[in-house]
């Protein structure tokens, strides 16, 4: 079972909010002690992910939570939007899909680096994709 521990709220309409989320990622993944190459994986991840939500839904929100499962601490990320949604799930997680629209990892990379990743999505009506990743994960 999954505990929640403590939550915050980021809403994203804007470039500089990314920065701001960053950061509130940051600090919740210190706060429990996560070390650095998984603080970086988890950060890498949510950036892709939070650049979607602007570039695909003109943004959206983020919850960022600590949670924990036995004796094990970890990040979860909740990105919810309300905007036109993914008609096929199946085809945006393959690698090579994003190829020639940018750059980034997108979202199969972002799957690779953290422990947990679902997406739920409905046409018209947004997207909501979960991520977490453990301290030890
Ligand atoms: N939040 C979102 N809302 C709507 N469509 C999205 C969202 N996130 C991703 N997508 C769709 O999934 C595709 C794959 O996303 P991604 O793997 O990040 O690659 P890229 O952003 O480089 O195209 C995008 O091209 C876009 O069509
Ligand atoms: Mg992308």
């Amino acid at each position: 079972m999954i505990i929640s521990l403590s939550k915050d709220v980021v809403a994203i309409t804007k470039e500089q909010d990314v920065i701001l989320f960053r950061n509130r990622v940051k600090e919740f993944a210190q706060k429990i002690k996560m070390g650095l190459v998984n603080q970086t994986k988890l950060i890498t991840a949510a950036s892709e992910l939070v650049r979607n939500m602007l570039r695909y839904a003109d943004g959206g929100q983020i919850t960022i939570e600590v949670v924990s499962k036995g004796r094990e601490n970890g990040i979860r990320l909740v990105f919810k939007d309300s905007g036109p949604g993914i008609s096929d799930i199946q085809l945006a997680m393959k690698d090579g899909f994003s190829i020639g629209k940018s750059l980034g990892l997108g979202l199969p990379g972002a799957k690779r680096l953290v422990n947990d990743f679902s997406i739920a999505s409905e046409a018209g009506k947004g997207t909501v994709v979960t991520i977490i990743k453990w301290v030890n994960g």
